[in-house]
């Protein structure tokens, strides 16, 4: 089954999310190694999608007034833009909506029912809205959900159960026998720990359509649909013709890798594969987690503000320095920090000044002393032979990273063999050679050079496809081997003599970063965050204040509609109301300063407008993230809303 293919999925994305560099790098290192694969020879299927179902599209989709399927039509554009957009070379992109995911969904579902391994029971725990999951009282986490740290609510309901918990041992067994199973190691003692410590519960897949409906009907019983994470998993086989098309199945299963991040852990990790030995279909081999990029050692998140979207970063650098980034910048299974600031640097310092300074000053040389041809092959003596043996040897490395997941540290070898081809450069002075006219030494150093940088751009290009074919061309490699053949990577010396050299355009023009625009915005985040100790001072004319403001200055603080979803008091405070608002599809605590003007139960269904960018902040030890507008006159308080119904989420400006 599947022994010389290479099938590599990443985690279906929720259609509703915006995508970020979280989603981007997964893609990202999942279409490297595709790209690595096919270039090994080797059959390779790689399978990216979108996850449709679930709580929060039924309520983004109510919030737009469109139907759930309208709503995912709408919003999975944004991941397939982006994939084009990244020049991800995906074969299928699988939406669980889609019917010939939900049939097969539907036949494991009769197949376990009818088995035995799905069975009906009453059940009662703490369930999270958000996370769309139920946890013990043993689960949680401070009273709180241990996932998200919000609310839960205590729920009792008829449900259906899939047998997880009678593959506990045959699980453990599995892990241990079988050590590439959970990658990295780390990760594989966090699972094992998990099911070492307590007795596997049975999961329960269903949901009563009461609550949700948007999801794939059980079968057995039309009064309720699909667990979503059931539904999901399901992806990884549904899109390679399980119980569809036999001999596609056998080719591509079982997955070489489920790259997933390290927050999905136990739902791929001990959900999934109890599910396949449920369904008697071997495992993948590989699950492997990476970790999380932060922004400036901090979480990514909506409150925070300081979401990266991948789109404006392409838009600034180029979409392979971004790809590069990512691949550079990550080491197997550790989190790792993005920051415009270090980002800027690593481009300068890999891409602009090593790779792209390289390229230039060697084409331009040929292109002036030897009419833009290559110059013959040559001898190699003990530096070359230095530069050779490096680039050589970074075919291994990278080779090796690719079958171990340490992608950044076979390109950190790519790169140190550009440096080592830079320092030879200087070591060789070329424009001396030139100068004093002897062009037989020149033509050697000039080509050694040129292979360096064959054997460099051939080993970028799963990473850089866009920027290393432009620099193969440039220096004479014909079309049809632009993608490289690997095995010339182990070849010095080989460039044909007389191919043209030309190189029309600075491949990683030098990026300046705006230490003062970022700054800027900083001190904005800031000043909002200030707005409460305005409110205090409010009458007194702050003088470093300006009587008239921009309209950017404006545009700086982001206003949106919002429906109050609960509210109760503060204990100790006379003042203080803590308030759950949806802005579209989240969720998020207000601590608002109203409770002498309205009652608790008086604010829930209220439409107001909320200041959403503001620096979270704790009062009275409750979280704050975003503040209500409101207008006080003499005493009085009024809330400020719109004059007719919108969705929330609108933007207000
Ligand atoms: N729909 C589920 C996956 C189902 S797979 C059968 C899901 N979707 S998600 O859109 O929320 O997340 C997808 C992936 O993005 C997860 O692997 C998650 O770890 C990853 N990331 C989310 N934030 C991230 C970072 N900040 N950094 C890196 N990856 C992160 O979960």
């Amino acid at each position: 089954m599947g022994h010389n293919s290479f099938y590599v999925t990443t985690p279906i994305y929720y259609v509703n999310d915006k995508p970020h560099i979280g989603h981007a790098y997964t893609t990202i290192l999942a279409d490297v190694l595709a790209r690595y694969h096919r270039l090994m020879g080797e059959a390779t299927y790689f399978l990216t999608g979108t996850d449709e179902h679930g709580q929060k599209v039924q309520q983004a989709a109510k919030a737009h007034n469109v139907s759930p399927l309208e709503h995912c039509n709408n919003t999975v554009v944004r991941f397939q833009e982006l994939w084009q957009r990244l020049g991800i070379t995906n074969d299928d992109f699988i939406r669980t909506t889609e019917p010939r995911h939900t049939r097969i969904v539907q036949a494991i579902l009769s197949d376990l029912y009818e088995r035995g391994l799905i069975y009906s029971d009453s059940y009662k725990g703490c369930y999270c809205v958000p996370c769309e999951r139920f946890f013990t009282e043993r689960d949680l986490d401070d009273g709180k959900c241990p996932e998200c740290r919000r609310t839960t609510i205590e729920l009792e309901e008829r449900s259906y159960f899939f047998k997880m918990g009678q593959y506990q041992d045959q699980l453990i067994d599995y892990i241990e026998s079988h050590p590439d199973f959970i990658q990295p190691a780390h990760r594989r003692q966090e699972t094992l720990g998990f099911l070492k410590k307590q007795p596997l519960g049975d999961l329960c897949i269903s949901r009563p359509k009461a609550r949700l409906s948007w999801g794939i009907e059980l079968p057995f019983d039309r009064d309720y649909v699909t667990y979503v994470w059931f539904d999901a998993l399901v992806n990884y086989i549904s899109a390679i013709g399980y119980r569809s098309n036999e001999a596609q199945f056998k080719k591509w299963w079982p997955a070489s890798y489920h790259l997933i991040g390290k927050d999905i852990l136990t739902t791929h990790t001990v959900y999934w594969p109890t599910m396949l030995m449920a369904m008697d279909v071997e495992l993948p081999k590989t699950v492997f987690a990476h970790g999380w990029w932060l922004v400036g050692d901090t979480k990514m998140s909506k409150s925070l503000n300081n979401v990266v979207n991948p789109m404006d970063m392409i838009d600034q650098y180029g979409v392979d320095a971004f790809r590069y980034f990512l691949m550079a910048g990550m080491s197997l299974g550790q989190d790792a920090n993005f920051t415009e600031k270090i980002f800027v640097e690593r481009y300068n310092a890999d891409l602009a000044n090593d790779l792209g300074n390289l390229a230039s000053r060697a084409t331009k040389m040929i292109e002036r002393n030897f009419a833009g041809q290559m110059p013959p092959s040559a001898e190699i003596g003990d530096d070359e032979r230095v530069l050779a043996d490096l680039c050589l040897a970074a075919a291994d490395n990278m080779a090796e990273a690719v079958k171990n997941m340490q992608l950044d540290s076979g390109l950190a070898s790519v790169m140190a063999t550009i440096r080592e081809a830079n320092r030879y450069f200087d070591k060789m002075k070329p424009w001396a050679l030139s100068k004093a006219g002897d062009l037989a030494t020149l033509g050697k150093v000039l080509r050694h050079t040129m292979e360096c940088l064959r054997i460099a751009s051939g080993l970028l290009y799963p990473c850089m496809p866009e920027k290393m074919t432009i620099l193969r061309r440039a220096m004479g490699i014909s079309e049809d081997a632009l993608a490289p053949q690997l095995p010339r990577l182990r070849q010095w010396n080989i460039l044909p003599e007389g191919s043209k050299v030309a190189l029309d355009e600075a491949l990683f023009p030098r990026a300046e970063y705006k230490e003062e625009a970022a700054k800027e915005a900083q001190t904005s985040k800031a000043a909002s965050a200030k707005g409460k100790n305005k409110e205090k001072t409010a009458g007194k004319q702050d003088e470093a204040t300006p009587a008239v403001i921009s309209i950017a200055e404006v545009g700086k603080i982001k206003l949106q509609t919002a429906e109050i979803i609960a509210a109760e008091p503060i204990a100790n405070s006379d003042k203080l109301l803590k308030l759950q608002v949806r802005i579209d599809q989240e969720q998020r605590q207000i601590v608002s300063g109203i409770a002498k003007f309205y009652s608790p139960e008086s604010l829930i269904g209220k439409h107001v407008v909320v200041i959403t960018n503001l620096k979270p902040a704790v009062l009275r030890g409750v979280e704050s993230n975003g503040m209500l507008l409101a207008a006080e006159h003499e005493g009085v308080l009024r809330l400020v809303g719109t004059d007719g119904p919108i969705a929330s989420g609108a933007t207000v400006g």
